[in-house]
């Protein structure tokens, strides 16, 4: 599968998807919103695939936002239908049932932003700057990010990133509850492909089912997310990985998870 603006690496059971429009800062044109889609969902229907690394090409940004260029012409009917694409794309990547871990080394605004609160973890450089800066432009977040940042980090954070557009650097980031780590620059890759590495080698469907009780699940009510949780606990017992795990705890060795 070819892309013009991604490119697609397999590092073993990891694959790494990497924005690529480095002169733009990876910002979001419709064209790339389309491949991300496209390029998510084939992951979700490779077994091959356990986890994904989601990153931006190039030294100063993860995604500076959507393609403002873009924007700026758009009429009412084609804001909404951007919208909606993006929105799209984000929900591709939230819900596809196989952890996604966004790599952050700089610029994750706007657009940007909204695609790293998409994934399900977030490892950050330090020189990481994260915001929503649209209300400058006029606008507001139109990929999910009032919806996900409420959610995240609360209604009084998520008015003062949105209300104002300040930009917070990876540490702050960190306290608001954006990302789960921060690294300093040159370990940044590392770790997080140890993470990937790490989260590649657990059994998919107990992964599977984690994901969708609390990204399905927990959009829900109570009672219906607890039945979330029980279907996949019970979908995980019908597994050899399963028997697995349970086995090699019993017979004190590693497990080996087979995606069975
Ligand atoms: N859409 C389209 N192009 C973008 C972009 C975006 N969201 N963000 C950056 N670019 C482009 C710039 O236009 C510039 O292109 P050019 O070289 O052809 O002029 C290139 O990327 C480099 O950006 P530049 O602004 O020169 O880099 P900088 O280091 O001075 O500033 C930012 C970096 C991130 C602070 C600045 O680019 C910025 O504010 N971008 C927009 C962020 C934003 O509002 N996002 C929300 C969009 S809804």
């Amino acid at each position: 599968m070819a892309f013009e603006n991604l490119l697609i690496e397999n590092l073993g059971a990891v694959r790494r998807i990497t924005v690529n429009r480095p002169d733009k800062l990876n910002a979001l044109n419709a064209q790339t919103l389309g491949e991300l889609a496209e390029a998510f969902s084939a992951a979700g229907r490779d077994p091959s695939v356990r986890v994904l690394i989601l990153r931006g090409a190039g030294e100063k940004a993860f995604v500076a936002g959507a393609d403002i260029s873009e924007l700026a012409v758009v009429t009412p009917v084609e804001a909404r239908d951007f919208a909606r694409h993006g929105q799209h794309t984000m929900r591709v990547v939230e819900t596809l049932g196989k952890p996604v871990i966004a790599q952050i080394n700089g610029y994750a605004l706007g657009g940007g932003m909204e695609l790293a609160l998409a994934c399900h973890l977030r490892i950050a450089s330090s020189k990481a700057r994260l915001g929503q800066p649209e209300i400058n432009l006029g606008v507001l977040p139109g990929f999910g990010g009032t919806q996900r940042l409420l959610r995240v980090t609360g209604r009084g954070v998520a008015l003062e990133l949105c209300l104002t557009g300040a930009q917070v650097d990876a540490t702050r980031a960190y306290e608001l509850n954006l990302v789960n780590r921060v690294v300093a620059p040159e370990e940044l890759e590392q770790v997080t492909l140890a993470l990937a590495e790490q989260l590649a080698a657990s059994a998919p469907e107990g992964l599977r089912g984690i994901l969708d009780a609390v990204v399905l699940g927990g959009e829900a009510d109570l009672v219906t997310g607890l039945d979330y949780e029980a279907q996949a606990f019970a979908t995980c017992a019908a597994t050899e990985d399963m028997r697995e795990g349970t086995r090699a705890f019993l017979e004190r060795r590693k497990a080996v998870f087979a995606g069975k």
